[in-house]
């Protein structure tokens, strides 16, 4: 399903949008590592020995290095995009789901749940946080990384030019969700020159 902006490029929903972006995904690393700067890292409990980490909405594992080798329980994978799914890592649970419906795990099951660069594709974000919070364990941690987009971001493949839906939740939805939904967390933000530009969201029950 499709629709067209005023200058004529076509919107394309988050499924089929990212399985045509997929091929091309691992060349945009460099420039969402710009944004995030990578601090999500800093994030992470000293010891992930044991732990069961979510990646909701993990587009092709950009992160997953960062836990190869260590002495997980388990890494799962969510995404609706088969193809942003496709990369191959032998100590992942894949699971191909649209996260604006319930999550097909179950109740505080995650000691880590990580969320990059997703929010703005998610159009029921209450039902998001909701199920965040059902799935995280007591003592877990949830890193959301959010940023503002007033437009739509245009991607292409080979020389069609297109954009992927997105909405455009403030921070300050963003945080009242968190509120309703007995979060506590602790906001870092990321600046340029001083300027707020981004935000992680350090979340635990
Ligand atoms: C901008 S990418 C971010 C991927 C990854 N978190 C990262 O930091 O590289 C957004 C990903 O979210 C997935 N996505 C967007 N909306 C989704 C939904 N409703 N359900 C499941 N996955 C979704 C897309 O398929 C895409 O892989």
């Amino acid at each position: 399903m499709w629709s067209y902006d005023k200058k004529q490029t076509e919107i394309l929903d988050i499924e089929e949008g990212y399985d045509r972006f997929a091929h091309d995904y691992k060349k945009h690393h460099k420039f969402l590592w710009d944004f995030d700067k990578n601090l999500w890292k800093r994030f992470m409990p000293k010891d992930l020995e044991w732990k069961v980490i979510v990646d909701l909405w993990c587009g092709d594992g950009r992160v997953s290095s960062f836990f190869a080798w260590k002495n997980i329980k388990e890494y799962v994978w969510v995404d609706v995009s088969e193809n942003m799914l496709k990369s191959t890592k032998a100590y992942v649970t894949k699971i191909k789901h649209d996260l604006n419906i319930k999550f097909p795990i179950q109740d505080n099951f995650a000691d880590i749940v990580i969320s990059l660069f997703t929010l703005l594709h998610v159009d029921n974000i209450q039902n998001f946080l909701e199920e965040s919070y059902r799935i995280l364990k007591e003592d877990g941690v949830f890193v959301i990384f959010h940023h503002t987009e007033r437009r739509n971001y245009k991607y292409s493949e080979w020389r069609n030019y297109f954009k992927i839906h997105t909405n455009t939740w403030n921070y300050k939805q963003v945080e009242e969700l968190l509120e309703y939904n007995f979060f506590k967390y602790k906001i870092y933000e990321v600046k340029e020159d001083w300027i707020l530009n981004w935000k992680y969201y350090v979340c635990s029950k």
